[in-house]
């Protein structure tokens, strides 16, 4: 079958490497992709926020099966767009994707369903957020409702915290996704992530994973998309997984089809776990960058059959065949990042790397420049790697990374800790 991915990172990027092991895959096509990309991969270089353009590309290459991998085209309602061509779509509707872009929205479900969740109160108004603030004290977590990159969320430690976030996110440092602003309790506890998948009916857990959102070592300085992950995550026990699924998700995929907005795709379910118990979080409607790297690693070429049996309402039936294995994915990004990245250096040393089924440099924001590789993003290479142990995959991805030589790239070098 011929496959179109839309989206040009690291989650891309391994998506694309996954699924062209499988021998279902003729042709695959990634929009826009990047220079990892390019080589497993056609590049196509389509707008894919706009649903039209992306359904007349599907229907020139005669593309069998569409899988959107960020969240703006899904909350752009570019699923919509491909299933209503007919065309076999992994990825939520707008409507369903609305558990990613409206915080306040996952709050509604969550009430609605009983999901365990942080107490929370809702507010268009500026004054009356102070007011809830100064009445409950800190600590509080403050959040613009909407989609913001990731930087929407400001933990008020203090009440001084607190009262800036609110003047932060009302001021527009969000622009329109701070019309609204959701204020939490704050939680105590572990995070972690888990990734299932729902046909609207059923659902079926996929793999669990933890992030490091820090820049620094140990877990310092401001949050970032993402420094590196690694599946499984040893939080998120068989116990505390079937608990998450008992009293968040399936009551969540069921109050969102008694809606008529059934979820299709997969579920990102961020977890707080405190003494064995989870609670929600956020939900992503849509797998984690760097977390579906490592997810990747460890599903490899049943990946395609699973997005195909979520997408066909098939899950029912669908089952996954786990290794006893732990992947790790260290991030290397860009001087500079999260703040404003240093583009244009040159990557050497990466044509001499092991790509296997253990080893993989998963691409996000690079470029092919006269014959040389340069990073044009923030995060720019994901070091992924798989082993018997988590620290035998660790051990391997930090060979890796010291065998690439750029100067102008930066890592943290504990990914893992909390688990070793
Ligand atoms: P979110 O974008 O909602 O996942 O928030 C980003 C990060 O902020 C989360 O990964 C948590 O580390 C933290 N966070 C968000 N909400 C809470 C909460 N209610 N209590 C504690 N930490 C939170
Ligand atoms: N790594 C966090 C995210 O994808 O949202």
């Amino acid at each position: 079958m011929n496959i179109l991915i839309l989206g040009s990172g690291g989650r891309e990027h391994s998506l694309a490497w996954a699924i062209k092991q499988n021998p279902k895959c003729d042709r695959l096509i990634v929009a826009p992709g990047n220079a990892g990309i390019a080589m497993l991969a056609e590049c196509a270089a389509i707008d894919i926020m706009d649903g039209a353009e992306v359904v007349a590309f599907c229907e020139e290459n005669a593309v069998d099966f569409v899988i959107v991998g960020p969240e703006a085209p899904l909350a752009a309602g570019v699923a919509d767009a491909t299933r209503a061509a007919g065309l076999l779509t992994f990825g939520p509707s707008a409507a369903a994707a609305r558990l990613e872009a409206s915080k306040a929205f996952t709050k509604e479900i969550c009430d609605a369903c009983a999901a365990p969740t942080a107490g929370y109160a809702r507010f268009t108004d500026a004054q009356a957020a102070r007011a809830y603030v100064q009445h409950h004290g800190a600590p509080l977590v403050i959040k613009a409702d909407g989609l913001a990159a990731g930087k929407g969320v400001i933990m008020g430690m203090t009440l001084d915290e607190a009262l800036e976030g609110i003047n932060e996110i009302f001021g527009g440092a969000f622009g329109a996704a701070g019309a609204e602003v959701v204020i939490e309790e704050f939680m105590e506890g572990e995070e972690a992530s888990l990734f299932i998948l729902s046909d609207g009916v059923n659902t079926l857990p996929i793999g669990t994973a933890q992030d490091h959102k820090r820049v620094g070592d140990g877990d310092t300085g401001p949050n970032t998309g993402g420094m590196g992950a690694y599946s499984p995550a040893p939080i998120l026990s068989d116990a505390v997984l079937e608990q998450a699924m008992a009293e968040i998700v399936r009551p969540t995929v069921a109050e969102m089809a008694r809606r008529g907005t059934p979820f299709e795709g997969v579920l990102y379910a961020g977890l707080m776990i405190k003494d064995g118990h989870a609670r929600l979080v956020e939900y992503n409607a849509r797998f984690g960058d760097p977390e579906c790297q490592v997810l990747m690693m460890r599903l490899g070429a049943q990946a395609l059959d699973l997005l195909l049996a979520c997408a066909k309402g098939e899950l029912a039936n669908a089952q996954v065949n786990w290794a006893d294995d732990h992947a790790l994915t260290v991030v290397m990004a860009a001087n500079g990042y999260p703040g404003t990245p240093e583009k244009g250096s040159v990557i050497t040393g990466l044509e001499a790397l092991p790509e296997d089924s253990f080893n993989m440099v998963f691409h996000a924001g690079t470029a092919t420049h006269d014959g040389q590789i340069i990073a044009t993003g923030g995060r720019v290479l994901n070091i992924t790697a798989r082993g018997d142990s988590l620290k035998a995959a660790q051990a391997r991805a930090y060979a890796t990374v010291d065998a690439i030589d750029w100067p102008g790239g930066f890592c943290r070098r504990d990914i893992g800790w909390r688990a070793l």
